[in-house]
């Protein structure tokens, strides 16, 4: 049974909702889902704007079927060929033959290395501000490099207003009928599930998201709808959303506050993270989020870590060490290019305590623009009462960088 929502008048939501999916990517779980959107513009031609997951294929060839309603489907727009948006593309050549597919020429090269069959078709290899009337609407392309892999492209159609964003703006989170962000509440319900989803599979590429961003600046007025390949449709409060890309490209906090992410063996370190915390609340900053750096996946760390403007790494030496959990989070953090943020270390052991000096030797070679504070915290073991006065220095000198207190 089809399952489609209107968009405007001429477009429709074909995707589908996955709930089955533990791991996106085969790394970051999605335990609220996650949707694969696709859309059919109805014009004097039709036209299909990317495909959708494998797992997802059935029920997106129904919903397919069911809009064209007998018509041919005659162009296919893959913005994005990744495999999650891709999949299904030669399953509507089997059954659409004479459809055109129009993409990018890195595109088709790597369509082609991925072993899809496409060169029976017609390939109308696009390139940016190339535009393709469709009858009463005509669309232009934009290159989108990065956003999330070289090939991607952007379709803004200039009729109705609609931009096919592929990655750009999406969102982990299964749809679930509620196709519009004004369908749900966003900044309540979603918003930590869009910045887990933009900063592990966007996040690397700030650059060219802000590219992307001061393109998309030049024709704001134009655009009356975003189309993401994952999670709800804009058609409103389009500053909100254009805020947090505009944080999470440049690097920029959205929070004053917090994050102490703590490797904890015994519950010592973890004992020195609460009473930080405490004391950081004490001094009224309560934006502060503990996280067990063996009990939360490394994707939330992450996300938690662009949210904030200030991080505490706690950590026990382990095999003369870093705790290795803590080392995988510097290693995403790393690799995610996360920058710009000030950092206090915390550091345990009971015979050789070296991971807060290998922390910060990582952090100076490593990750750009972090400012460290000197007041780091040793402990042997356990934090007993003669470190208080240490602790409370490290509490006001996080708590005077957030809030000055002159
Ligand atoms: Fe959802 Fe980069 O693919």
């Amino acid at each position: 049974m089809y399952c489609v929502r209107k968009v405007t008048e001429d477009v429709f939501w074909v995707g589908a909702n996955d709930h089955g999916l533990h791991l996106f990517e085969n790394i970051h779980p999605i335990p609220l889902g996650v949707s694969y959107n696709a859309y059919v513009l109805l014009d004097k031609a039709t036209v299909l704007f990317d495909t959708v997951d494998w797992s997802c294929c059935r029920q997106f060839l129904e919903n397919v079927e069911h809009v064209l309603q007998g018509r041919p489907l005659d162009y296919m727009v893959i913005n994005h060929m990744e495999p999650d948006h891709c999949a299904s593309m030669e399953e509507i050549i089997l059954r659409y033959p004479k459809v055109k597919i129009i993409s990018t020429e890195k595109s088709f090269m790597l369509m082609r290395q991925f072993g899809f069959s496409i060169d029976k078709q017609e390939l109308i290899e696009v390139k940016e501000g190339d535009t393709t009337c469709f009858g009463k609407h005509t669309v232009t392309y934009v290159e989108a490099p990065m956003v999330h892999w070289p090939e991607a492209m952007v379709t803004l159609d200039l009729t109705d207003g609609v931009l096919y964003s592929a990655d750009a703006f999406g969102s982990f989170i299964a749809l679930d009928g509620k196709l519009f962000a004004d369908e749900v509440n966003f900044d309540r319900d979603w918003i930590d599930e869009a910045r887990r989803y933009y900063t592990n599979i966007v996040g690397k590429y700030g650059p060219h998201v802000q590219l992307l961003l001061g393109k998309a600046a030049k024709v704001l007025d134009k655009i009356k709808y975003i189309c993401p390949l994952h999670g709800p449709v804009w058609r409103k409060d389009f500053a909100y959303l254009l805020d947090k890309y505009q944080h999470w490209s440049t690097y920029e906090p959205e929070t004053k506050g917090v994050l102490i992410a703590y490797a904890s063996m015994y519950g010592n370190t973890e004992a020195a993270a609460q009473n930080l915390a405490a004391r950081l609340c004490e001094k009224g900053i309560t934006e502060v989020r503990l996280c067990d750096v063996s009990n939360t996946h490394v994707s939330e760390l992450i996300a938690e870590t662009f949210k904030y403007s200030h991080l505490v790494l706690a950590s026990v030496t382990y095999n003369l060490g870093i705790y290795p959990v803590m080392l995988d989070f510097l290693e995403h953090m790393k690799g995610l290019h996360v920058q710009k943020r000030t950092i206090a270390i915390i550091e345990n052991g009971s015979w050789a305590v070296k991971s807060g000096d290998l922390m910060q030797d990582f952090i100076d070679k490593n990750l750009k623009d972090m400012t460290v504070l000197n007041e780091r915290l040793t402990l042997a073991s356990t934090m007993h009462a003669d470190k208080a006065q240490e602790l409370e220095q490290l509490a006001a000198a996080l708590a005077d960088t957030i809030a000055p207190s002159s």
